[in-house]
């Protein structure tokens, strides 16, 4: 196994690049196999989650090429519409292949994801709004098997509650090529979603309302290949402006390059500039500059605008590094705080009460033997690692390598004592 080794107490320095977004690739992808023939995806990172995602797409029969940073995916036959447990239990977001499948072949036999690391993440409003399209839906062994009657679905309306990325995506992934049309009430706005719906419009489908609480869909009889962009990473570019307010040196500014700042939401680039933290932000840039004193900012996540669930994780390690106590309360994930027993062993001075972590700030933070539980838990740790004083060893980092792509190169760049190291997570601890 590998793990990550962070000696602490290094400035970060120059420019930070920020990749290309996973919650906007995993859509995309699926959207590809809507359309007969080849669609090419640029711009798709090179994680353990798009590669996932890949195989899900070979095992529907479609034949994936990657180069680099370039996906090309031949859908021109979809012989095996299906999703299994396999695939489905190491990333949640191939169940995007209900809708996929559905909208282009008229039947589907997905695997239902159980929980996740953090808890129950029911996906009840994939399946409610896809069966208020006309879809018949049965449970077969763990397995949905939907089936549009005729091989089409009619069409339908449906009312999130609450607002949900993954269900507004596989809805109109299963809409778009309907017979009638279809409206998705409070639908999600985040700028995953959109990029999602401007690929498929690309691809000749129409829709109206894209980024408002309401979607109208009028289905077309098909869609057509396309040669699309994914646009960056927001909770990467988040993540890089905490790791500079809390490691970068005060007065001097770090660089975060391919910064999409309209995607990060009023609420989080409001917040941060609260803790004195200043950002100046570019076409494609965006410029921090760590204060002498940060101050302590408390935050409630909420669906887009508002301060990302995906970012709670690293705020409370800004707030350690704070002067004053404050809060994180999650209203998105009620149970996400895995991180916490893992931060409290580097000394970090927080308590989990409910849905909210309160953090005293100022305290010095010690390196430690840690373990990632999920993704953003994962590089929580690593940013605890740069603060702290002595060497943070970080296990099971497979999970910080389902969404960011060579953070380690990319931080070692930017001054930080960072490396990969090979590990053997079971060796007896060394006899005295
Ligand atoms: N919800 C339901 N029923 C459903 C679906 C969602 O009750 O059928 C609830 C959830 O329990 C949650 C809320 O709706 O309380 C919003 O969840 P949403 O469906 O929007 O989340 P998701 O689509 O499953 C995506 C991201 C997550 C991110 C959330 C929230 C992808 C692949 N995943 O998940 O990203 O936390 O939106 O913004 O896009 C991550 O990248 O680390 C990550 C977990």
């Amino acid at each position: 196994m590998e793990k990550l080794v962070i000696r602490g107490g290094r400035k970060l320095k120059g420019t930070l690049p920020v990749g290309s977004s996973k919650n906007t690739a995993l859509p995309l992808m699926a959207a590809s196999i809507l359309a007969g023939g080849v669609t090419t995806l640029r711009h798709i990172p090179v994680l353990r989650d798009t590669q996932t995602f890949s195989h899900v797409l070979r095992v529907a029969g479609a034949f994936v090429d990657v180069e680099g940073h370039q996906l090309t995916i031949d859908a021109t036959r979809i012989e095996f519409p299906e999703a299994p447990y396999e695939l489905v239990k190491k990333l949640r977001a191939s169940f995007y292949m209900l809708g996929a499948l559905l909208g282009r072949c008229g039947r589907a036999r997905v695997s239902l994801p159980g929980g996740c690391a953090w808890g129950p993440r029911p996906v009840n409003l994939h399946i409610e709004g896809i069966k208020a399209l006309g879809a018949t839906i049965d449970l077969d062994e763990g397995d949905i098997v939907a089936t549009a009657p005729g091989r089409r679905l009619a069409g339908g309306s449906f009312a999130l509650e609450p607002s949900s990325v993954g269900a507004t995506v596989n809805i109109l992934l299963a809409a778009v090529t309907a017979k009638g049309t279809s409206r998705i009430e409070n639908a999600a706005i985040e700028p995953d979603v959109v990029v999602f719906c401007e690929m498929l419009k690309a691809m000749g489908a129409r829709l109206a309302g894209v980024g408002t609480r309401t979607i109208e869909v009028e289905g077309v009889d098909s869609l057509t290949r396309v040669n699309f962009a994914n646009c960056p990473d927001r909770i990467e570019l988040g993540t890089f402006m905490i790791a500079a307010a809390i490691s970068g040196t005060p007065g001097e500014r770090v660089r975060l390059t391919n910064a999409r700042a309209d995607h990060l939401g009023e609420e989080f680039l409001h917040i941060f500039r609260r803790t004195g933290t200043e950002c100046v932000i570019g076409d494609t840039t965006i410029d921090v500059t760590a204060p002498e004193v940060l101050q302590p900012v408390s935050v409630t996540t909420s669906i887009y605008p508002g301060f990302p669930t995906d970012l709670q994780a690293q705020w409370t390690v800004l707030l350690t590094q704070a002067h004053g106590t404050s809060t994180v309360t999650d209203t998105v994930y009620f149970d996400r705080f895995n991180h916490i027993p893992e931060l409290n062993r580097m000394g970090v001075q927080a308590r989990v009460e409910n849905n909210t972590v309160t953090v005293k700030g100022g305290s010095v933070l010690k390196g430690a033997r840690v373990m990632s539980t999920d993704l953003r838990a994962s590089v929580s740790l690593v940013l605890a690692g740069m603060v702290a004083e002595g060497t943070t060893h970080i296990g099971r980092i497979y999970h910080l390598d389902r969404g960011y792509e060579r953070l380690e190169s990319k931080l070692a760049a930017a001054g930080i004592d960072i490396e990969r190291v090979q590990y053997d997570e079971f060796a007896a601890p060394p006899s005295r």
